[in-house]
């Protein structure tokens, strides 16, 4: 992109960052006695609310297509019920190594490294106590909250001291997610965020309209591990590069599918992934008329139609979250990339500053942004 894009793009940002207002609020306190903060992020077209525990997103309030603002995210209205689950991963940065690492192993610089297997008989999402888990540090921006952890060497045992930023910022009908992370040993990372989104409020999530901008899809094994193939998603149900309605294939015959209880597979994204977010994926809901726009830096996107959700959490307002009544667009490097030379690198090293960017754009079919 050229200079002058780049600055007015960064100009038309920061106009709209500055409508942004921040507070905060307590938010409970752990068993440590630590506090946990809720922060505000608002502007007359959505309302964002993160908390230190698991940097998490807990709530976001966007206009459906009369104007009328609703929840559109999974969420819990109080800190126990974060401290309790620990299956959903609700809104949080997933870390060090966000989605699966086979059999909890890997070998690095020819040392070979342990994690905690919490997905037998793999290792997900970091660990038993991963990044979700931990209260991050929070200070205030102009229209956002950077929050901070650093992850001590041997957490969770991975290599390494690393030092991580997420900062997320309300600009418009957008939110962003810059993430950043220096380490003082070379280690891996796989850094997401783990929003559930049902743009209806209420009900599963099958109606709405999916696109992914994804040739292909990386194939697993039973235990949710990429055999390392990237296959073609075209003549198969992973085909999302056309509006396909999530329910229409899910339940269909498909091996993949079978293994994964319905869509729970990294999509291969297409073009650059480079310093400018690109489109990974857009859904479309047809009852509220709401509209979710994903783009990235990062060469991949898990998408998760929220399968294992079974009722048995009880989220904002007293809802019952079943099977399906949220998808995630988990933006990321591949699944067990530390174990697969060929996949894009999730090494970091000394000196190397890793960075990346997403963001969800909200809008509704009133008015298209693309
Ligand atoms: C990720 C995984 C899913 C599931 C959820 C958390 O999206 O790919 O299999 O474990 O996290 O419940």
């Amino acid at each position: 992109m050229r200079a002058a894009t780049l600055l007015l793009l960064s100009a038309i940002t920061m106009t709209a960052t500055a409508q942004t207002k921040v507070s905060s609020a307590p938010f409970g306190k752990l068993p440590s006695g630590e506090a946990v903060t809720e922060y505000t992020l608002s502007n007359p077209q959505l309302t964002v609310k993160l908390i230190t525990f698991g940097a998490r997103v807990t709530s976001i309030l966007a206009p459906d297509k009369t104007g009328k603002s609703g929840e559109v995210v999974l969420g819990y209205d109080s800190l126990d019920s974060y401290l309790a689950d620990t299956k959903t991963y609700f809104g949080a940065i997933v870390g060090r190594y966000g989605n699966r690492i086979a059999k909890g192993t890997f070998t690095l610089d020819g040392k070979q490294y342990h994690l905690p297997i919490n997905n037998a008989p793999n290792t997900l999402h970091g660990g038993t106590t991963g990044f979700d888990r931990a209260n991050w540090t929070a200070r205030e921006l102009p229209g956002g909250v950077e929050f901070t952890l650093v992850s001590h060497d041997g957490d969770q045992g991975f290599p390494g001291t690393l030092t991580v930023h997420v900062t997320y910022t309300l600009a418009g009908e957008a939110l962003h997610i810059a993430y950043s992370a220096t380490t003082d040993k070379d280690t891996v990372l796989n850094l997401t965020n783990h929003t559930y989104f049902n743009l209806s409020g209420s009900g599963d999530i099958l109606h709405d309209s999916l696109t992914i901008n994804a040739a292909r899809y990386t194939p697993v094994d039973s235990g949710l591990i990429p055999t390392g193939q990237l296959a073609p998603v075209a003549g198969t149900p992973f085909d999302f590069q056309t509006p396909h309605v999530i329910g229409q294939r899910i339940d269909s015959a498909n091996e993949q599918l079978k293994l994964a209880g319905g869509y729970d597979h990294n999509f291969v994204l297409n073009g650059p992934s480079g310093a400018i977010p690109h489109q990974a994926a857009k859904v479309t809901d047809p009852n509220s008329g709401r509209i979710l726009t994903v783009r990235t830096t990062e060469p991949g996107v898990q998408f998760y139609a929220g399968n294992f959700l079974d009722g048995s959490f009880r989220g904002h307002g007293g809802m019952l979250y079943a099977r399906r009544t949220g998808f995630c667009l988990e933006t990321q490097h591949f699944p067990d990339s530390p174990n697969h030379p060929s996949f894009p690198t999730t090494e970091l090293k000394p000196g190397q500053t890793f960075h990346s960017n997403t963001t969800f754009l909200f809008s509704t079919d009133k008015v298209l942004h693309n």
